[in-house]
């Protein structure tokens, strides 16, 4: 078979380890021809085809980012798009399609498999809400940087006496947050599930600083949002999938935590940070386990479906399934990160 993968949407830590293992067992083991495309469904509209090799994908596994480029064309948004992917993979002789990405690359792909492409999917986010998976690769690498860092600024914050706020990632859910923030021992977090009034955030820092330490630390989703009528916020530019450009609430709560309670407060705003680097090793298993599975699944004619992780196992699932609703933090998890609040 002569087989195509792209990568499309946010970069994550994990997508070099899944194109290696889609390329070693797909031509090793199966002597599949295996042809990337370039920068996510941007490349297939136009054509941009690039032949990988087992030769030429070694040393991958630990590498950040994507070999093949991204971004975060909608090819469904111009008059011409869709049939363009179609000519591409038809001058391309493409059997199958391994498409690598989160809600709205994997989208594209679902509205392709209704005109008959035969494509697997492989979900791809560091903000964990892909539902029909229990975990997405790049979500481990994004809490452990959150974590490290969180880590670093609680000893400023002990030493000065500080409020450090830091937002993280994760777009409308807050498993990195939520996450982080129990790993990290924060003291509140704040995440999209539930919008926050900042009366009670300032009122629980204040009541822990008279009782205890002097400092405190508050995780803020970029995705969180205050109660209605409490804060007034701006909304930032939307994307070609119609996705509002986040980031900039922690500005928000230090700004409105700082002038409430008097405390000195802080903010740091990791963003893409916690999508740069090296894989995990949890990451580069799953993302390694993904690539073979999604290979096994086009060898095999299985398409329409997505590979997911479900207790433990590497399963195949509708793809349809997966995009149908955005997975957010399990309450019990939240009632968990609550036990240690201020
Ligand atoms: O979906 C991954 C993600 O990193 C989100 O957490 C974030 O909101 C968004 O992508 C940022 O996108 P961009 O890299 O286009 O600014």
């Amino acid at each position: 078979m002569r087989i195509g993968v792209l990568t499309g949407g946010g970069d994550c830590p994990g997508l070099n380890a899944v194109i290696r293992a889609v390329v070693r067992k797909g031509e090793g083991v199966y002597g599949h021809q295996i042809v990337g495309f370039r920068h996510g469904w941007r490349g297939v509209v136009e054509d941009e085809a690039v032949d990988l090799t087992v030769s030429g994908t070694r040393g991958l596994v630990h590498r950040g980012g994507t070999i093949l480029g991204t971004s975060r064309t909608n090819p469904m948004k111009s008059d011409d798009g869709r049939a363009r992917v179609h000519d591409t993979l038809e001058r391309e002789r493409i059997d199958a399609l391994i498409v690598i990405g989160g809600e709205d690359t994997l989208g594209v792909a679902s509205a392709l498999v209704d005109d008959g492409v035969s494509i697997v999917g492989v979900p791809k986010t560091i903000d964990n809400d892909l539902s029909a998976t229990d975990f997405t690769f790049g979500f481990q690498t994004a809490v452990q940087i959150a974590t490290d860092a969180i880590d670093r600024l609680h000893t400023t914050a002990e030493s000065h006496d500080r409020v450090m706020v830091v937002e993280v990632m994760g777009r409308h859910a807050g498993w990195i947050a939520t996450y982080s923030g129990i790993a990290g021992g924060a003291d509140i977090v704040l995440v999209p599930e539930q919008p926050f009034d900042i009366d009670e955030v300032c009122n629980r820092i204040e009541h822990r600083h008279r009782h205890g330490p002097n400092f405190s630390i508050v995780v803020v989703a970029e995705g969180a949002v205050p109660a209605e009528g409490t804060l007034a916020i701006q909304s930032g530019d939307v994307d070609e999938f119609g996705h509002v450009q986040l980031g900039g609430i922690g500005n928000v709560v230090a700004e409105e935590v700082g002038r409430r309670t008097g405390y000195e407060t802080r903010v740091t705003i990791l963003g893409h940070v916690l999508r740069g680097g090296t894989p995990t090793a949890y990451d580069r298993v799953l993302a390694t386990r993904f690539g073979v599975a999604a290979i096994d699944a086009v060898t095999d004619g299985d398409f329409g479906t997505m590979v997911a992780l479900r207790a433990q196992k590497i399963e195949r699932v509708p793809l349809a399934d997966a995009l149908r609703d955005l997975k957010t933090v399990d309450p019990a998890l939240t009632d968990v990160a609550e036990v240690f609040f201020a």
